[in-house]
This record gives C-alpha cells, sequence and structure tokens, in this order.
C-alpha cells in the first residue's frame, strides 16, 4: 500500500456531478441552479429559492402562491412530535432536538417508505415547512415559555421569528433573517449534503438522510461553528457601554494571543475558499443593518478586530457563520439555536442534493488502504 496515494478528507476529490450550486473559488462566486446567491438574496424571498432549488426554475407568480400556500399548511408543530420533543431535558442541545424531530417527523409521514421522486419531494417540501416550529417551539421551552402558533399571514422567515418571540417582527429584521436563510440555503459538497447523499445511495429514505446530515451539520468545523464565533465573543466580552474601537482593540489583543497558542478560530477559513467566501459580503451587510438597527457598535467592533488580526497573522479570512452568529445574536436568538436555523434553511440544499442523488444512483463506497496489523494467527 506504500504507493496509495491517500486523500485526506476526501480534499480535492471530485466524487460526482450536481446541477444544483456551484461553487467557483476561484472567481468567488456560488451559483444557485445558475443564479449568483447574491443576486439572489437582493431580489428574491427565501420562499423563492427554495423553489429554485427544488425546481430548477424560479417560480412564476401562480406557482410561487400554490408553493406558499403549502409551505403554510404544514408550519404546525404535531402534536405528537411536540409530546416527544417535552420529554427530552431542557439541557439537550437544540441540534440533538433537530435530529430527532427530522426521524420522528420521518417514521409518522404518511408516506414514509415512498422513496419515488413525487414522494420525495413531498417529504422535502413537508420537513421544510415544519422545522422552524421545532426550532422556535424548543427555543421557547428552553426558556420556559409557551409554544406560539404559526400565522398563515406572514412569510415563511417573518413567521420563524413570530414563532419564537411571539412578537410582530419588524421587516428589517425578517429581511436580514431572509437574508440568511438564502445563504445558507445550499453549498454544492460540503460534509453535511455529502453525507445526505452516502445515506441516500443506500437506497435509504429521504429523511433518513436529513437525520444523518443533522448530525454532521451539529460539528463545530462545519454549521456548528455559527455558534462557536458567539462563544468567541463572549470569552472576550461583549461590553455594551464600549466604544468600536475599545472593543476592536481587545478584539484583536485577544485574536493575536489565540493564534500564538495555536488555537483554531471558528467562524474564519474554508477547504474551498481560499480567498474569501463569496457569501460574507452579503451577509455582512445584513449585520451592518442589524448592528444599527440595535444600535450596538461594540459588536461591529469586535468583528472588525478580529477579521483584522486574523487577516494580519495568517492571511485568512472569514466563512459565513461568522457575521450569521452575530446577526442571529442581535435578533435574540439563543446561541445553541444558531445551527438548528442552519438546519431549517439547509433542508433546501440537502433534500435537492438527495433526489438528484437518487435519480443517478451508485452506492458510495470509497476504499481503504489497511495499516493495521499483518495477518495473524491465534
Ligand atoms: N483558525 C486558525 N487557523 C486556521 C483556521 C482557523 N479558523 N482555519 C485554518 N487555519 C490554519 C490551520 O491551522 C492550518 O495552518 P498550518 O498549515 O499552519 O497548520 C491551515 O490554516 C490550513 O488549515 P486546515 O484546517 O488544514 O484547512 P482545511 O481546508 O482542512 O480547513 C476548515 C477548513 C473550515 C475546517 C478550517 O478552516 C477550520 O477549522 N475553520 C474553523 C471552523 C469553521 O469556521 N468552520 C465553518 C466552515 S464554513
Amino acid at each position: 500500500m506504500a504507493d496509495t496515494e491517500i486523500k485526506k478528507g476526501l480534499a480535492g476529490v471530485v466524487v460526482d456531478y450536481t446541477a444544483v450550486s456551484k461553487v467557483n473559488a476561484e472567481t468567488n462566486s456560488l451559483l444557485y441552479r445558475g443564479y449568483p446567491v447574491q443576486e439572489l438574496a437582493a431580489t428574491c424571498n427565501f420562499e423563492e429559492v427554495a423553489y429554485l432549488l427544488w425546481n430548477c426554475e424560479l417560480p412564476s407568480q401562480d406557482q410561487l402562491a400554490e408553493f406558499s400556500s403549502r409551505e403554510r399548511a404544514g408550519r404546525a408543530l404535531d402534536p405528537a412530535l411536540k409530546t416527544i420533543i417535552d420529554a427530552l431535558p431542557v439541557q439537550a442541545h437544540p441540534m440533538d432536538v433537530c435530529r430527532t424531530a427530522a426521524s420522528v417527523l420521518g417514521a409518522r409521514h404518511p408516506l414514509a417508505e415512498d422513496s419515488s421522486p413525487e414522494a420525495n419531494m413531498t417529504k422535502a417540501i413537508d420537513l421544510w415547512a415544519a422545522m422552524p416550529a421545532v426550532v422556535a417551539y424548543d427555543q421557547r421551552r428552553r426558556r420556559g415559555q409557551d409554544i406560539v402558533e404559526p400565522r398563515e399571514d406572514l412569510g415563511y422567515s417573518a413567521n420563524f421569528l413570530w414563532m419564537t418571540f411571539g412578537e410582530d417582527p419588524v421587516d428589517e429584521v425578517v429581511q436580514a433573517f431572509d437574508v440568511s436563510m438564502i445563504l445558507y440555503a445550499e453549498h454544492s459538497f460540503n460534509a453535511s449534503t455529502f453525507t445526505a447523499r452516502v445515506v441516500t445511495s443506500t437506497l435509504s429514505d429521504l429523511h433518513s438522510a436529513v437525520t444523518a446530515a443533522i448530525g454532521a451539520l451539529k460539528g463545530p468545523l462545519h454549521g456548528g461553528a455559527n455558534e462557536a464565533v458567539m462563544h468567541t465573543f463572549n470569552e472576550i466580552g461583549i461590553r455594551s457601554e464600549e466604544s468600536m474601537e475599545e472593543a476592536a482593540a481587545r478584539a484583536r489583543t485577544w485574536m493575536e494571543d489565540a493564534l500564538r497558542q495555536k488555537k483554531k478560530v471558528m467562524g474564519f477559513g474554508h477547504r474551498v475558499y481560499k480567498n474569501g467566501d463569496s457569501r460574507v459580503p452579503t451577509m455582512k451587510e445584513a449585520l451592518d443593518k442589524m448592528i444599527a438597527h440595535y444600535r450596538r457598535p461594540e459588536l461591529q467592533g469586535l468583528y472588525n478586530g478580529l477579521e483584522q488580526a486574523m487577516d494580519q497573522a495568517k492571511d485568512i479570512k472569514p466563512n459565513l457563520d461568522y457575521p450569521a452568529g452575530p446577526t442571529y445574536h442581535l435578533m435574540g436568538f439563543d446561541t445553541p439555536t444558531f445551527t438548528p436555523i442552519f438546519v431549517a434553511s439547509r433542508i433546501t440544499g440537502w433534500t435537492a442534493h438527495i433526489i438528484e442523488q437518487a435519480a443517478a444512483n451508485s452506492l458510495i463506497r470509497p476504499l481503504s488502504a489497511y495499516n493495521g496489523h499483518e495477518q495473524r494467527s491465534l
């Protein structure tokens, strides 16, 4: 096996075709079904983008109306699922709650054993429609608050905020949240999407694939990084009385220390993008609006200080999780809720890949190079 080249972490390995999205690190761009994600974020809402990911084209007005009414009809938390969530400890990580919910919704789905393309499309929309109620209710129960029923007069993001906080959402906040949902929706063969494709390749069902993907997303090297960013901010200390410059100076010192100690700082770096994450400028703009809206310049200081010190010391750029974490914090989400929000968004991309994998399937089963004992006898 000495001459076998191991591609650790599958880095640089192209394993299949996809028509769902294109990540181009050289041009620092990301296309969903051919459209630049920045343009989608500027002109579409999350429902339109979800439709695009599943159907390859943006919806007409009639198609969008029908699609939205299907989503709105599926928003309420299934009472049986609520009972199961209530049986989980409030200390359980919200990602464990999401993962359990995806599994329960799979087992309870009327088309559970049907993996035809039509059944998969139905299951994908149902799961996408149902997940905000899970995320919102879980945050509320951890705070000792009652469930808030969904509202059919609100769009996906506005209703998500409504179910979480029980207050009429402010348009500007809804827009920033919607942008984050669009940016988080899809990113080609990342670890969780690849996980979903591996599970699908065994001819297992859509909910099993999504449940596994949620497990992969939980890790801090992947989706869990948006939470970890907030832990960093908290470790440095968020001081509302501080000016932007003071906060930036403390953040720079913190980063210099962290890098001296060879720490990995979450929210920075990317396996594919080496010159910056294509989604960051759009998300940063949304964060800036939230910083202005909530009048919290000290957060801008922490953000800038860390970014500048990392850039100077290692030339490593922020990834999407870096601006997303503080944005969700400003909106009032608990830090452990951040990655579940990512789940609610990424269900669209995962399921688009599951459907694509199922349509041109080949069992995903790589080889390994054995480096254990030579054959021996008992
Ligand atoms: N903080 C500090 N150093 C970092 C870093 C970070 N966030 N990301 C990469 N590096 C450094 C590594 O220490 C390594 O340095 P070395 O060559 O001196 O040992 C070098 O950059 C290459 O890093 P590596 O982890 O091998 O690259 P990768 O392509 O495997 O990693 C990530 C990609 C995303 C796993 C990595 O950047 C990371 O762990 N980032 C933090 C987690 C995160 O934000 N994840 C969300 C991704 S969207």
